[in-house]
């Protein structure tokens, strides 16, 4: 994170991006021009929005987490912690990836 208090987000192999800390996921893949789930458009309660995350984020909350348990796949791979893009909050420089980009 730098003074300015953004981080750096890539979105898989793309240039890195900055963005302000503390900004959902969400709204940086979209405003990136990237494709993500969105069947409940943020609201919370779909699932699809769910991203691979390595690097510093939010804590899980008590809604993410119960999104979380819904996931019939894994939820960790390697370092990446599989994540619910309209709740998660960046907290540091990470790397985003999805199962289909
Ligand atoms: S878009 Fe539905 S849970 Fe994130």
């Amino acid at each position: 994170m730098s003074e300015d208090g953004t981080v750096e987000v890539r979105l898989g192999d793309d240039p890195p991006l900055r963005v302000a800390r503390g900004r959902r996921v969400f709204g940086v893949v979209i405003e990136a021009g990237r494709p993500i789930g969105r069947a409940c458009r943020g609201a919370g309660v779909c699932l699809a929005c769910g991203v691979w995350v390595t690097g510093p984020m939010s804590p899980i909350g008590e809604d993410e987490a119960a999104l979380i348990a819904r996931r019939a796949g894994p939820t960790a791979r390697g370092a990446a912690r599989w994540r619910i893009a309209c709740l998660a909050r960046i907290a540091g420089d990470v790397r985003v990836d999805t199962d289909y980009w």
